[in-house]
């Protein structure tokens, strides 16, 4: 495998020196661009694009040829397990992802099957290491899953949800089945993350985009106790190199005392979270990752570059922190806007990391 030839997201997240800011953004590879619009029309549909490896493959570069990026990211979906539990994903135009099977009852959970990692989503390790190939040390790649609590919101509600009408009904009145899903998924997210790490990931991510709906407790056992058990089983060294953990969850952020101890090295926080509350919160525990908010990407260059300095200067000096936006950039915002933030960043920093 080709040298590391920026490695500075990489250290940030073990909270090493760096000499300035890392930045990528949450999915970076998508609609926003049109060279991305391009390459999934020649696809076909965003599946078949996930499924090509040579595609999926120059949509993970893509943004890299436009912004000083120091990450890439797998260009997949969350939604690639439950799809290779058969469950039948397909996405309707304008209604995102929807399921032909939906997982209901006691049976539908005991009738699912933990995929084999590599075998039933080999499409997925093909492109990690076709990605590696084409990046030949220019950044490293993160590879990335869904919780089991957020893949289970999908599965159970079959598709998007405002008010996660079924899987709360499941979690009050049958929490044993949930139970029984969640370890399913736990399972399958370890084995598919490991599998990812042995093909080439450097660091991954897990998205727990929807455990920001529930209260306290139920988020610490139904979603943070997973995350956890999925942690404690990852391959944490490879290739002679640690690879670093990052856990985000969307609306977690009263919860980062909890959320630091459940072993992950780094914590994506939103920008509902006040960055400098959150460094004093967690202290030395984990790296942070974030936070702005994508809709500044809407305002003007001048506004994005303060925007940039005032997250800066809520960090402050010293290690740990990796830029980012607290959620994916949104398909309507300014390619250029993009590359205002991403060049601010690396700017900005500088003297934040001086000495
Ligand atoms: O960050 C990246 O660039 C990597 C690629 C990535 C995608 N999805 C590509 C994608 C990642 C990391 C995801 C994760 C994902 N997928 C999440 C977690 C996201 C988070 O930020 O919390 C979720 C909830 C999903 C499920 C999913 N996939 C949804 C809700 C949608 C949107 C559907 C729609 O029509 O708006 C998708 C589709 C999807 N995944 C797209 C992309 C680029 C858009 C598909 C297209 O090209 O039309």
């Amino acid at each position: 495998m080709a040298e590391l030839k920026n490695d500075r997201f990489l250290r940030a997240l073990m909270r090493e020196p760096v000499d300035v800011t890392p930045v990528w953004m949450m999915r970076q590879a998508g609609r926003y661009l049109p060279e991305y619009r391009a390459t999934r029309a020649q696809a076909g549909d965003f599946l078949s694009l996930c499924k090509n490896r040579e595609l999926a493959c120059e949509v993970t570069i893509q943004p890299l040829e436009r912004f000083d990026l120091d990450a890439a990211i797998l260009f997949s979906d969350i939604l690639t397990i439950p799809d290779a539990m058969d469950l039948g994903l397909y996405f309707e135009q304008g209604e995102g992802p929807r399921f032909k099977k939906i997982i209901r009852t006691e049976k539908d959970v005991a009738d699912l099957k933990v995929p084999d990692a590599a075998t039933d989503l080999d499409y997925v390790m093909n492109a990690v290491t076709e990605i590696r190939g084409a990046l030949n040390g220019r950044v490293p790649l993160i590879g990335f899953s869904g919780s089991p609590w957020t893949l289970a919101t999908y599965m159970v509600e079959g598709g998007s949800s405002k008010d996660f009408r079924h899987i709360k009904q499941m979690m009050f009145a049958t929490p044993d089945v949930l139970h029984v899903l969640l370890d399913k998924l736990a399972q399958s997210v370890t084995d598919y993350l490991n599998e990812q790490i042995r093909c080439g990931a450097q660091a991954v991510q897990i998205f727990d985009t929807w455990g920001g709906v529930l209260s306290r407790e139920m988020y610490q056992a139904f979603s943070l106790d997973y995350m956890r058990k999925i942690i404690s089983g990852l391959i944490r060294e490879h290739d002679g190199r640690k690879v670093p953990v990052i856990m985000f969850t969307k609306n977690g952020g009263q919860w980062l005392e909890v959320m630091a101890d459940a072993g992950a090295d780094a914590l994506g926080v939103d920008w509902t979270t006040d960055l400098g509350d959150a460094r004093r919160r967690v202290g030395e525990r984990v790296a942070l990752q974030g936070n702005m908010d994508p809709s500044v990407l809407y305002a003007p260059a001048a506004r994005i570059r303060e925007e940039v300095a005032n997250l800066l200067e809520k960090f402050g000096t010293g290690n740990g922190h990796v830029f980012n936006l607290g959620h994916g950039i949104h398909q309507f915002a300014d390619p250029e806007h993009a590359k205002v933030f991403v060049d601010a960043v690396h700017e900005l920093s500088a003297k934040y990391h001086a000495g």
